[in-house]
């Protein structure tokens, strides 16, 4: 493909596995890395190159497993190291890389590291946290020690928890040693310091330990905190009501990152082992300062969430596509694209209907850049409506971690009869099920399927070239081009129908959006015109939010 072959995650589609959520295979209610095992038929059949796990770590559960108690382990809810190796074996042996969750910002209140740094104020691990002192009256301070008139700063942590309109404190009061430690997640996720060098090289010794044990590279959660102003300064009054985590961007990050990418670049054995990293900041030229330099290279990869945030509209659509080609055509910086994580609405439920959903699939399968799937997007799940006094996310992020059907059964293929820890998706017991789908030759999964064979089959949908073509209102269309191999690509923003017109040349369907035989489909409510040998020259009909992907069926231009 014109591109390094050891650069494997350019040309990847990538599946995240929530696993609390995949699939219980102990009849704990709880998904696990045995249920994640006997579904990696799934994963093959879709096409998948690699899947990303998020956390399995020994853990408090705090936040659900992004509190981690031990880098190095596994959590018995989830199962044990031995089945741990069997998945990446089994994985492995079906052509599936592995990527597993490095949260280095923080660790769990009950890690060791942080059991013993908040011990006494001698601890040799006492500097791998930040501990400041009570602000003093000089300072503005006021109230008796460990009072909120005496934090350090005016940094807000995260999550508001259930029955708090405003988000909390970065700090918690730590009364045995009278001083505050810094936190910008929860109180139960204490900040390690990475200006410390101990704490460099014990995090360096976690990502050898898994890519010892095989792993092809790591996830790095909220990677953006990790640098801090030294001074901790106040923020400045317009930015005091946001999470600091949202905010937090400072250039002592790079080097650190720098030295990561150096460690997984290092490891001596193929293939190639890469990081992901959440760079959750605003925008694209944020995104874009974490992949370094051509001569300092920091992520592989990173994650840019402005699209998650776009309404179903073209012009926002288009916004951000240009900020990714602008920012990011330089051969260090490959993009990624996303619609739905563990973190944020699915995008089936922020859309609104299953027609934008698969056209949202297009986008996200034909834009130029590395995919992510999260698990049941394949399915078109919505979130799962949380009753009240169900929450169980300090981040009220539950409704997208609901469990995945594996069938229309009572259990879904949970095991065991247990209820799951969260309520079953709409249509769990219907046509959302991955067995219902998978006998439904028109079904949302059978389109990304579809349009992963399709990527893999084409240079240019997988690693080419991004131009966009000229699209009547309310439509976006887009070249993508490597060598002679060529694909044109329009989705319909608007309700309506819409002609788009084509490069001079024949064209051919080759993955559609719409309900019928033909094209990949015919359209929705249109007129079911198209056979699978269709071809179109000058021009071709779209149906409202219809996306389409077409490739050359003789001489293009
Ligand atoms: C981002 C993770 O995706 C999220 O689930 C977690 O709560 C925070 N980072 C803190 O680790």
């Amino acid at each position: 493909m014109g591109d390094q072959p050891s650069r494997w995650w350019k040309s990847a589609v990538v599946y995240q596995v929530y696993p609390r959520s995949f699939c219980d295979a102990s009849g704990d209610g709880v998904g696990d890395l045995e249920g994640i095992r006997r579904h990696l038929d799934h994963l093959a059949w879709l096409g998948v190159d690699a899947m990303w796990l998020s956390p399995f770590y020994p853990s408090p559960m705090a936040d659900f497993g992004y509190d981690v108690a031990d880098h190095c382990d596994v959590d018995p809810l989830f199962g044990t190291i031995e089945e741990f190796d069997a998945l990446v074996a089994q994985a492995h042996a079906l052509g599936i890389k592995v990527l597993v969750d490095f949260v280095p910002n923080h660790t769990s209140d009950q890690h060791p590291w942080f059991v013993s740094a908040r011990s006494s104020r001698d601890s040799p691990r006492r500097g791998w946290y930040w501990w400041r002192d009570d602000r003093p009256d000089e300072a503005g301070g006021s109230g008796p020690p460990g009072s909120e008139g005496r934090l350090p700063n005016n940094w807000r942590s995260a999550f508001a928890g259930a029955g708090r309109s405003s988000l909390p404190p970065a700090w918690t009061w730590d009364e045995r040693t009278g001083q505050w430690y810094l936190h910008q997640f929860l109180a139960e996720q204490p900040d390690l310091n990475w200006g410390n060098p101990e704490v460099a090289e014990a995090m360096a010794e976690v990502l050898r330990f898994w890519m010892r044990r095989g792993v092809d590279g790591f996830r790095v959660d909220a990677i953006h905190c990790l640098g801090k102003d030294p001074g901790l300064p106040d923020l400045p009054s317009h930015l005091e009501a946001l999470p600091r985590s949202a905010t937090n961007d400072h250039p002592s990050v790079h080097p650190v990152v720098g030295a990561l990418r150096q460690v997984v670049d290092g490891w001596p054995e193929p293939p190639a082992r890469m990081m992901v990293g959440e760079v959750f900041l605003p925008g694209a030229e944020q995104v874009v300062a974490y992949y370094g330099t051509p001569d300092a290279p920091e992520l592989h990869l990173a994650f840019n969430f402005s699209p998650t945030f776009a309404p179903w509209d073209p012009v926002e659509w288009r916004r951000r596509v240009d900020e990714v080609e602008t920012l990011m055509g330089a051969a260090h910086t490959w993009p990624t694209w996303f619609l739905s994580n563990h973190d944020r609405p699915r995008h089936r439920s922020r859309y609104g209907s299953d027609a934008r959903a698969r056209a949202a699939a297009v986008l996200l399968l034909t834009l130029r850049g590395t995919p992510f799937v999260y698990q049941g997007e394949e399915l078109g799940l919505e979130d799962a409506p949380i009753p009240a006094g169900g929450r169980v996310d300090p981040g009220g992020r539950d409704g997208c971690r609901a469990p995945i059907p594996w069938d229309g059964s009572g259990g879904h293929g949970w095991a065991g009869g247990a209820r799951p820890w969260l309520p079953w998706p709409p249509g769990a017991g219907g046509g959302r099920s991955v067995a219902a789908q998978r006998a439904e030759p028109f079904s949302m999964l059978h389109l990304y399927r579809r349009l992963i064979a399709a990527r893999r089959s084409s240079p240019a949908l997988s690693t080419g070239s991004f131009a966009w073509r000229p699209a009547p209102g309310g439509v976006l269309a887009w070249a993508r081009r490597a060598g002679s191999d060529e694909r044109f690509v329009a989705v319909n923003f608007a309700d309506r129908p819409a002609r788009v017109v084509l490069p001079a040349g024949t064209w051919a369907a080759e993955v559609g959006t719409g309900a019928g035989a033909g094209r990949g489909a015919a359209t929705f409510g249109g007129a079911a015109t198209f056979g699978g040998a269709a071809t179109f020259e000058g021009a071709v009909d779209l149906a409202g939010d219809e996306a389409l992907v077409l490739r050359p069926a003789g001489p293009t231009r």
